[in-house]
């Protein structure tokens, strides 16, 4: 048997009275059972509580105060919820525990125990997460981590600054170990140009391929920092770093580039939280970053990120902030045992995307008002990829040959293919697209579906989906 004490106590409550408690609580229970002690945050320096889980050989875990609050407890006190902010410690903090309260509070002049005895799949304490304030600050880091373009100023990044960042990135995960990684720092001016050259030829290379409306709205966005930062770090992969026998490597190559990409991220936290601001830049043909700052030809650029003290950090994405996307909806992205059954953890699964927008009730709004034609196909039809306007949806044949211009959605089925119809409508329009237009050169059950979705999913979201006459007609 596992037994689990959960103790509510005074500030200064001696070691003796909490021995004599716990004694009394335990008549007929053996104190060797007792695998875990449970108190409220914030009392686990108490010395006299310290004392007593090292004589048990107990381990301590503490709760929050409002997740004590939220249980419900036989005996609840007003005082302790004056003091404390929840109507129970000890009979709480087994509850919380996942244990069945076997023992109620017993009480001491100065503390309350209550027991618990845990279900047999509990008898491995887990291993505690941080406290409640650090968790806290690791979430706040990883929701305020933004990507930079603006506001930089010129104050030079000291180097045992840049030397921990650095140090976060190094201890990213890496497939079996291979640290594929290096980071070139680039201060040079001339360097810098180039490569800054580089980022303009392709920035108006992607402003060419953009029909007219997105143009406009591109026009407007800053999509890097290079000359603006005092540091530029390019992030490089050397897939075959290791050797031939990397663990986990062998069976996805993809891998290694991961292993790189995470290395990114740590950095980006790390610099956030050190209060440096990090943009990320991608408009760049890789090998022609690599020939600039002469890199060796097995050694291929990941990301190019450009790194400085910033005025502020913004509250949202600045893609966000100009209208140019939308964030999408977690509950969009989780997935429950199959592809399609999607909801938070907790929630009964559900084809969400199409059922909020059934209801017309989509959480995402319009952000943009660019017009895409989708044509909807059944096997590959490249002379429609002239077309800038134009975006395929191929929902059956082969696989296409990688076009960002082609949507492969091979339905497997009618019911399939109207979700993904109102998948791809409700990701379109978190890019910026205010109006779709439909055309089905070629109809099938599976076209007419995704393209009922498409219309599904659009309407959802308040824009303008404009569709053949007879489709209009059947689904109306
Ligand atoms: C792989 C990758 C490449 C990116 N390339 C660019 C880029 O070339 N220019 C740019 O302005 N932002 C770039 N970004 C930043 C994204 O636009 C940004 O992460 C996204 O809009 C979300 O904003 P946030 O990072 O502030 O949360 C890139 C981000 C990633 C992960």
């Amino acid at each position: 048997m596992s037994l689990v004490l959960g103790i509510g106590l005074r500030s200064g409550t001696s070691y003796r009275e909490l021995r004599d408690l716990v004694e009394k609580a335990l008549a007929g229970l053996s104190p060797q059972d007792v695998i875990r002690v449970v108190t409220v945050e914030g009392k686990e320096t108490e010395p006299g509580l310290q004392r007593l889980v090292a004589s048990l050989a107990a381990e301590l875990f503490t709760a929050p105060s409002p997740e004590l609050s939220q249980q419900q407890v036989p005996t609840p006190s007003d005082e302790v919820e004056r003091l404390t902010g929840t109507a129970s410690v000890a009979e709480a903090a087994v509850i919380l525990s996942g244990a069945e309260l076997v023992v109620p509070k017993q009480r001491s002049a100065r503390a309350t125990v209550a027991v618990g005895k845990l279900p047999d799949n509990q008898r491995q304490p887990a291993a505690p997460g941080y406290p409640q304030a650090e968790r806290e600050t690791v979430h706040r880091v990883l929701a305020e981590r933004r990507d930079v373009r603006r506001g930089f100023l010129d104050q030079p990044i000291a180097d045992d600054v840049l030397t921990r960042v650095l140090e976060s990135a190094h201890r990213a995960p890496s497939v079996g170990l291979s640290q594929p990684w290096d980071f070139v720092l680039i201060r040079d001016i001339a360097t810098r140009r180039k490569v800054h050259d580089l980022a303009i030829a392709q920035r108006d290379a992607f402003a060419a391929s953009l029909p007219a409306d997105r143009r406009n709205a591109f026009d407007g966005l800053k999509i890097e920092a290079i000359l603006d930062t005092p540091l530029n770090i390019a992030v490089t992969c050397d897939p075959g770093r290791g050797g031939r026998h990397v663990l986990g490597r062998h069976a996805d190559p993809r891998t290694t580039w991961f292993s790189a990409a995470i290395a990114i991220q740590n950095l980006w936290l790390a610099a956030r939280a050190e209060g440096l601001g990090v943009g990320w830049v991608s408009f760049f043909e890789p090998g022609e970053v690599g020939a600039v700052l002469d890199l060796p030809a097995q050694v291929e650029l990941v990301g190019y990120l450009c790194v400085g003290h910033v005025e502020e950090f913004a509250a949202a994405p600045e893609l966000v902030r100009s209208g140019w996307a939308a964030r999408r909806p977690l509950s969009w992205a989780v997935h429950q045992e199959a592809w399609g059954q999607r909801g938070l953890p907790g929630a009964p699964p559900s084809q969400v995307i199409v059922q909020d927008a059934v209801q017309a009730e989509g959480v995402a709004k319009p952000v943009g008002s660019q017009v895409v034609h989708l044509v909807v196909v059944d096997a590959a039809q490249p002379e429609l990829l002239e077309r800038p306007e134009a975006l395929v949806v191929q929902v059956g044949g082969e696989k296409p040959a990688a076009d960002f211009g082609v949507l492969w959605r091979p339905a497997r089925s009618v019911d399939e293919a109207l979700e993904l119809g109102v998948e791809v409508a409700r990701d379109l329009v978190l890019q910026g697209v205010g109006e779709i237009v439909v055309e089905l050169p070629v109809e099938s059950d599976v076209s007419r579906a995704l393209a009922r979705g498409v219309r599904l999913g659009g309407l959802a979201c308040g824009i303008t989906v404009d569709e053949p006459g007879e489709m209009r007609d059947s689904s109306a």
